[in-house]
C-alpha cells in the first residue's frame, strides 16, 4: 500500500497517541483503587497496544488482516494481534458491575457509607493507594495523585481527541483497506469512551444531559 503524505502524518499522529494511550492505561490501571475499573482499564489498555501493532504496520505500508474476532485485527506477524481474548470481556465485567454493583467495592471502601448505584460520593478509599479518609473523590487526594474519577475524566477526554484524530484520518485516506483499518480503530476507541462513561454513570460521576 502506498500511502500519501497525508496519510502517513496522521499515523505518525496515530501512532504517538497510542504510545500515550498505553502509557497511560498501563499507569492508571495500576494507580485506580476501584477492581472494576482496574478490569476496564486493563482491557482498554490491551486493545490500545493492539492499535498500535496495526498502526506501526500500516506505517509500512502494510494491510493488517481483518480478524474474524471481537477484539480486533490479526496484524499476522506478532502474533500477540488477534488473541485478544478480552475481547468481549467488557461487557462481561460492565455487567457485573450493573448486577452486584457494590459487591466487588467493598474491600475499596470502608464500609461507612455503602451506597447503591450513584452514590460515589460519600466513599471513601481505604486501598493501598489512597489513604482512607473520608474525602470526596472528586477532590485531590493530595501530593498530585489523581482520584479515581480524575483518572475517568482525564481518560474520557483522550478518548475523544483520539477518535477525533481518527474520524479526520478515515476521511483523508484515499484507500479502502486504510479507512477500514482506521475506522475498525476509532469504533473500539468509542467503546473505550462508552465503558468508561457507563463505569461513571453508575457512580455518579456523569450525568447525561
Ligand atoms: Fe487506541
Ligand atoms: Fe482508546
Amino acid at each position: 500500500m502506498q500511502l500519501t503524505q497525508k496519510e502517513q502524518m496522521y499515523l505518525k499522529d496515530a501512532k504517538h497517541h497510542e504510545e500515550l494511550c498505553i502509557a497511560k492505561y498501563n499507569h492508571y490501571t495500576q494507580t485506580v483503587s476501584c477492581q472494576q475499573l482496574k478490569q476496564i482499564l486493563s482491557w482498554a489498555g490491551q486493545q490500545e497496544a493492539n492499535h498500535l501493532n496495526i498502526v506501526s504496520q500500516l506505517l509500512q505500508g502494510q494491510v493488517p488482516e481483518m480478524g474474524g474476532q471481537q477484539g480486533g485485527m490479526s496484524g499476522g506477524q506478532s502474533g500477540q494481534q488477534g488473541s485478544m481474548g478480552q475481547g468481549g470481556s467488557i461487557s462481561q465485567v460492565l455487567n457485573q458491575m450493573g448486577s452486584q454493583g457494590s459487591k466487588q467495592q467493598s474491600g475499596s471502601t470502608s464500609g461507612s457509607t455503602q451506597q447503591q448505584g450513584g452514590g460515589g460520593k460519600g466513599q471513601s478509599y481505604s486501598g493501598s493507594m489512597m489513604p482512607s479518609t473520608t474525602a470526596s473523590q472528586t477532590q485531590f487526594t493530595g501530593q498530585g495523585m489523581l482520584s479515581d474519577q480524575q483518572i475517568c475524566n482525564d481518560l474520557l477526554t483522550t478518548e475523544k481527541a483520539v477518535s477525533d484524530m481518527y474520524d479526520h484520518a478515515v476521511f483523508e485516506s484515499t484507500d479502502q483497506q486504510l479507512r477500514q483499518a482506521l475506522s475498525h480503530i476509532q469504533k473500539e476507541e468509542q467503546g473505550h469512551a462508552f465503558a468508561l462513561f457507563q463505569y461513571m454513570q453508575q457512580k455518579g460521576w456523569y450525568q447525561a444531559q
